[in-house]
């Protein structure tokens, strides 16, 4: 043996010093927050932080036990990836066309209420980033920024418009003509919201528009200073897709309201007045996937609402397969609920899905970073579907199948 391992030196500066020199300080608070950020759930935890108790409840919670949330990540957590590693690659290509026309990942980002408070800028940030990203952006009917607000915002942007049809169809009429005069691509019928779910939190925080301002949700925003001020010194919120003023703009959320019983007719219906793609939102059985193709859905998203409707509804990973086989080839399959990494979308592809919807996860960059929040999140999800896609060996989506991913027992 040779005595190398024994011989000892004084360390010198010189050596040390790659060591000890501190990083850069970066001033911008948010691009540090953000720079800490490697995964969804690093955003998730700083996003708690930063909005108060009700506003982060209404966004993270599920209804009643919350098991259908549960179980829609524990699906994910059960994928198992395949790789089929003597054909790697090294520059895998996320590009893929989503209702016909380009799109940079097969991702579009969900509709979600209220979202001004997560982040003053709003939906205005979210169609801003998502238009950056080159994938579609959707509106929710019960939003809080307008249809044309969005379309100003996110000007060359793929923008859907989210439906809840109203009772009054004059109402959802006049959002059609809005969204068509603005350039809306493609209009999204939520159809498994015939109540909203039983969030205990919300109800207990009094978590509504106009807020109902209990001692708990003043404490909470007392510990958020510069959240109430970022609201206070913006425009008012409103349900903003309404008339300003109308009882839709005060209590658009209400189930007395919406329609409560939606049918294939009504997905007919959207069809024959609107002239893009309607995609058919809250599929969740192979009865209902087919029900609403035979009815003209361009689309269908098998979604259980991400765990905020029927608690224990079946979770949409495992449906996915038994609908792609029943519906394929007839029109695309699309499904959310739970996807929080490139590796979800990933899987959600090799078994099927034509794309994704998150919804949350951009809602957790908004809050930490706004617009660049939400950009954050969307480079994520690229960066991990790029790396999965390497390792896996797929060059491209289309070569995602269901041989790349299977859901274990456990
Ligand atoms: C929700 C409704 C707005 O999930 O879709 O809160």
């Amino acid at each position: 043996m040779t005595q190398l391992s024994s011989r000892r030196q004084v360390p010198r500066w010189r050596d040390l010093e790659p060591f000890l020199r501190p990083r850069p300080l970066e001033r911008d608070v948010v691009r540090r927050r953000l720079a800490r950020c490697l995964s969804v759930d690093d955003v998730e935890r700083l996003a708690r932080r930063r909005v108060p108790g009700a506003v982060w409840d209404y966004v993270a919670g599920g209804s009643d036990s919350e098991i259908a949330m549960r179980r829609n990540r524990d699906a994910f957590d059960r994928v198992e990836l395949r790789p089929t590693a003597f054909s790697q690659v090294a520059e895998p290509e996320l590009a893929t066309t989503l209702l016909g026309r380009p799109a940079a990942a097969p991702i579009a980002l969900a509709p979600t209420g209220y979202t001004r408070l997560g982040h003053h800028t709003g939906e205005r940030a979210v169609a801003a980033a998502a238009e950056r990203a080159g994938l579609p952006y959707t509106l929710s009917t019960y939003a809080t920024t307008s249809i044309t607000d969005v379309a100003r915002a996110a000007p060359g942007g793929r923008n859907w418009f989210q439906v809840y049809l109203m009772k009054d169809r004059a109402v959802t009429g006049a959002h059609l003509d809005e969204a068509r005069a603005q350039g809306f691509e493609a209009l999204v019928l939520t159809i498994d919201t015939t109540v909203t779910g039983m969030k205990r939190k919300d109800k207990l925080n009094g978590f509504a528009i106009p807020p109902q301002l209990t001692a708990r949700t003043m404490a909470g925003m007392a510990r958020h200073p510069r959240w109430v001020a970022d609201i206070l010194t913006t425009e008012p919120l409103s349900f903003a897709t309404f008339p300003a003023g109308s009882e839709y703009a005060r209590w658009g959320m209400s189930n007395q309201l919406r329609e409560q019983q939606i049918r294939p007719a009504d997905v007919t219906w959207l069809r024959e007045r609107w002239d893009g793609p309607v995609v058919v939102k809250g599929v969740q059985s192979v009865g209902d996937a087919v029900a609403a193709v035979d009815a003209g859905a361009d689309a269908i998203v098998l979604s259980n609402h991400g765990g905020r409707q029927l608690d224990r509804a079946p979770v949409p990973l495992e449906l996915l397969p038994q609908v792609v086989e029943a519906v394929s080839g007839r029109t695309e399959v699309w499904l959310d609920s739970g996807v929080r990494s490139g590796g979800d979308v990933v899987a959600a592809v090799a078994l099927g899905a034509t794309g994704v919807m998150v919804g949350r996860a951009y809602l957790y960059g908004l809050m930490v970073g706004g617009e660049r929040g939400v950009t954050h999140v969307l480079d994520l999800l690229a960066e991990e579907m790029r790396r999965a896609m390497c390792m896996l060996g797929t060059p491209t989506i289309a070569d995602l199948t269901p041989e790349h991913a299977r859901l274990r027992d456990r």
